[in-house]
This record gives structure tokens, sequence and C-alpha cells, in this order.
């Protein structure tokens, strides 16, 4: 991985953050007491999770990037917190705008919080990219389920910034562990699974309320959930590369 590829990224972010607010606020519409019950507390979740300082993050990606030589990866980390915030904020206006309280804290926001406290950057990342992928379902799912204009559209640039970040970590977790030793990545994968399958069944439960209406019963969340999980770690990729001794050159993702 060079130094081209944060570049890369970071004009990505930039162009990204420049994107004109377009969305119909304005918007005469009005929730059902029946949607606004489906969704409150599960939007309000995910307005909390989009929420974060990310400092534990910046810290890491400073550490890593004077480690690995990429000096502008704290700029590229400081552009996508700010992505997710921005996320954090049009779901807050919109939660705003419907009288839709908000939420100081959430089980699953701590523990996640948590989980990436202890660990380096790398790690961090494995845990983030769960989030990640698990909530392309997910909005996908709110898009289908509310009768909402705005929400819709709100969905759709959340899906489109989330397509990137995904990318993004994705091709940051495959670099760390074709550099760690089959061993290690093999364990990193296993538990990266393990962590995956877990926090889809906890998210089921916690959100079926949107889910379920959005389209996806159990069996279709689980299967999406796994559908985006190999797309973004796709098995035969990893074994060419090591069958090949090549370890990031055969990680082509762009
Ligand atoms: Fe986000
Ligand atoms: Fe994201």
């Amino acid at each position: 991985m060079k130094e081209a590829f944060f570049r890369g990224w970071l004009e990505y972010f930039e162009w990204n953050s420049e994107e004109p607010d377009t969305f119909p606020w304005q918007a005469r519409e009005a929730l059902s007491p029946l949607e606004s019950m489906r969704i409150a507390k599960s939007i309000a979740a995910f307005q909390l999770g989009e929420n974060s300082e990310g400092s534990a993050l910046l810290k890491f990606a400073q550490s890593y990037g004077d480690r690995m030589g990429f000096a502008v990866l704290p700029l590229v980390t400081a552009f996508f917190v700010q992505e997710e915030r921005n996320h954090s904020g049009l779901l807050g206006r919109f939660m705003d705008k419907h009288g839709i309280p908000k939420r100081q804290s959430e089980w699953t926001d701590t523990v996640f919080r948590a989980m990436r406290k202890p660990f380096g950057f790398e790690v961090s990342n494995s845990v983030l990219i769960t989030a990640e992928l698990i909530s392309l379902v997910y909005y996908r799912a709110l898009r289908e389920a509310t009768s909402s204009r705005l929400l819709r559209a709100l969905c759709n640039k959340i899906l489109e910034d989330e397509k990137s970040h995904v990318e993004y970590e994705a091709a940051l977790i495959r670099f760390a562990q074709a550099g760690c030793g089959r061993p290690r990545a093999w364990v990193w994968r296993q538990g990266q699974r393990v962590l995956y399958a877990g926090t889809l069944a906890v998210v089921f439960l916690e959100h079926r309320q949107v889910l379920a209406p959005g389209g996806y019963r159990w069996k279709a969340f689980w299967s999406a959930g796994w559908k985006e999980f190999d797309r973004a770690f796709p098995v035969s990729a990893a074994e060419v590369a090591y069958r090949n001794g090549s370890k990031v050159e055969a990680f082509r993702w762009r």
C-alpha cells in the first residue's frame, strides 16, 4: 500500500465534503403514528452511533501513519470522522423536524465504542467495518420502510457514503492482514466473522421494527448481510494472493 492510496482517498473525501445540500428539508410530510413508533427508537440509535468525536481513531491513525510512513492518513481519518458526523447531523435534523427524541446512550453503541478503544488502528477498523457493512442493509431497509421523501433522500446519501467507507476500510484491513502472516490473518478473519455474525443477530433483534417492514425479515437480513461481507472480503482473492506469495498488489480494489 502506498501513500498514493491515501492521497486518492483524501481527494475523494475532499470532493465529497463539498457536495451541496439538496435534500427536501421543506417537504410537507407527516409520519403516521405507526411509522413514528416503528422508526423513532431505531433511528435514534443510529443517529447516536454515527456521532463520534473519533478521538481514539484519530490517535490510532496518527501513530499507525507514523509507523508505516503514511503521512496523510491522519487527515484522511479526520475527513472520514467528519463524514460520519455529518450522517448523524442529517439524521438529527430529520428527527428534530418530526419531533423524534434523541438518545444520549444506547447499549450497542457503548459496546462498539468500548471494543475499539483498547486496540490499534487495524483492529479498530475491523470493528468499524462490521457496523458499516450492516448499515448498508439497514439504511436500505429504512428507506423502504418510510413514507418520508426526506428520509429516503437521506438514506440514499448515507448509503452512497457508506459504500465508499466499506471500500476504504476493507482495503486497509486486507492490507494489514496480508502483512501479518498467514496464521494470524486466519485467526483475525475468523474473529471478524464471529463478530459479524453476532452483530447481525443483535442488530436484527434491536431494529426488526424497521428491518421487517423494509423487506428484511431475519433470513433476508442474514443473507444480505453476508453478501455485503463477502463482497468486501472475497475469500478467493485472499486465497489467490497467498498462493501466489504476493501481498498488497494482489488486492486490487479500485
Ligand atoms: Fe455513517
Ligand atoms: Fe461509515
